[in-house]
């Protein structure tokens, strides 16, 4: 199939150019016939008889999102900041008195039933490569019982045909709790782009079967490239009025950088029904972002996005504070392994999330790499609560912890008082 070749040509194109795009936006970017060529590699490469600004964006956002997926999968992008994990200690349990074999995985996230509490996190969509990627995690989250997020839908609101590259998911997973996926600076008018309405969004939902819609909170990268939109004035109140209007949950997702206890209260009032807190120490955008300006040899904003590289609330540390909200919290950010996922559980959150290692593990080893990869996560997230004598998710998250180093300063910072966040607990 990917070897599958058609070509044909618009006839009298004089002006044209050429670029890669999805083969489903080709009609709509020319309403006139073109050329088509689908490589090996499943690009399509077409060739339109005019370059107009609209074709140019659509461009860059599927090109954009194909970069992302290229640098994170071959640099190092990790933040140069800890998610906190090392400086959290269960109470080991010589006595555990339960067995091993007992321990149940499931646990309920906005009323659905969950088999394993894990989201597979936001990647990507919007460009060839990326019906396959979808597909593959939906299948994975199918085969496990997991909740699976889209990329950004994005390029989907200028070019509504490249849901194809997201709906893959949903037919790959028809059980899975599927998740859509916009920016909050989508929400907003920005200086290229008008802003996303309750309709569109709506329909960004139903085109996939979604259950829900994440809104995330990327306004970091937005800020280290040059492309960015960075008119975050409004957002708070656009978050509110979709979590108003839509009739699936909206959860807000931050993307690296965490989030704070006033803020995690002021979107609780807002009526969203979850957060993923994305704090920092794990996959940093900004590196990504530094990565792509090197690639363009723009020096201004490679430095921009390296500085900012550290930014943020710890992944451990917005656990904490935004556990304020009493709402539903999916801890991602450098959740690397099943005991990160413990103490993610342990100290509040209902679920954790990954993304990064999850991608490299789907285009290095297809579905049955990512498949061999979670059955050792879940291994280790099921020997953590053998030890720490949890038999299920919800009695991991009464057990106690040790907080040291870093951490502790942070939350001492921040005003806990450690030992009564620790009696708290058994
Ligand atoms: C290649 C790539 C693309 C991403 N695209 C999106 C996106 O479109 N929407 C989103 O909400 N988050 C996106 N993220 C952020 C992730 O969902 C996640 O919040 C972040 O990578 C931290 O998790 P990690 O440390 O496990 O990678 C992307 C991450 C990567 C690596």
């Amino acid at each position: 199939m990917y070897a599958r070749r058609l070509i044909c040509e618009s006839p009298k194109s004089k002006s044209s150019y050429w670029g890669a795009v999805n083969v489903f936006s080709l009609w709509e970017v020319t309403k006139k016939p073109v050329y088509i060529i689908i490589t090996a590699e499943e690009l399509v490469f077409y060739k339109v008889p005019f370059r107009s600004r609209w074709a140019n964006r659509v461009e860059h956002y599927s090109r954009r999102k194909q970069e992302h997926v290229e640098i994170s999968t071959t640099m190092d992008v990790e933040a140069g900041i800890n998610a906190g994990w090392e400086d959290i200690r269960f109470l080991h349990q010589c006595l555990p008195e339960i067995d091993h074999d007992e321990i149940q995985l499931s646990t309920v996230f906005c009323g659905r039933r969950v088999e394993r509490p894990l989201v597979i996190s936001a990647l990507t969509g919007g460009h060839s490569q990326a019906a396959w990627i979808n597909e593959t995690l939906g299948r994975v989250a199918e085969h496990f019982g997991l909740i699976v997020e889209v990329g950004s839908q994005r390029p989907m609101l200028k070019l509504p045909s490249l849901v194809e590259t997201y709906a893959t998911a949903r037919r790959a997973a028809p059980h899975a709790f599927l998740v859509a996926n916009i920016g909050a600076a989508q929400l907003i008018a920005q200086e290229q782009s008008l802003a996303c309405t309750v309709e569109q969004a709506k329909e960004l939902v139903t085109a996939i079967g979604a259950d829900a819609l994440a809104i995330h909170l990327n306004f970091l990268q937005e800020a280290v490239m040059p492309e960015g939109d960075c008119r975050a004035r409004g957002c708070t109140e656009a978050i509110g009025r979709m979590a108003e209007s839509l009739s699936v949950p909206v959860i807000v997702k931050e993307t690296g950088a965490g989030i704070s206890k006033s803020q995690a209260l002021e979107l609780k009032a807002r009526g969203v029904a979850a957060l993923d807190i994305g704090g920092a120490g794990g996959t940093s955008m900004a590196l990504v972002e530094s990565h792509r300006a090197a690639y363009r040899k723009d020096q201004r904003f490679q430095r921009l996005g390296q500085t900012f590289s550290g930014w943020g609330i710890p992944t451990a540390v917005s656990i904490v504070e935004a556990r304020a909200s009493s709402l539903p919290l999916i801890a991602s950010g450098g959740v690397r392994t099943g005991l990160d996922a413990a103490k993610a559980l342990a100290l509040g959150a209902s679920l954790v999330g990954i993304a990064r290692p999850l991608l490299g593990r789907v285009l290095s080893g297809g579905y049955d790499g990512l498949v061999e990869y979670l059955e050792v996560f879940f291994e280790e997230l099921t020997v953590a609560m053998f030890l720490a004598g949890a038999l299920a998710i919800s009695e991991l998250q009464g057990k106690r912890l040790l907080i040291t180093g870093k951490l502790k300063d942070w939350l001492e910072q921040l005003g806990y008082d450690l030992p009564r966040l620790s009696r708290q607990r058994t």
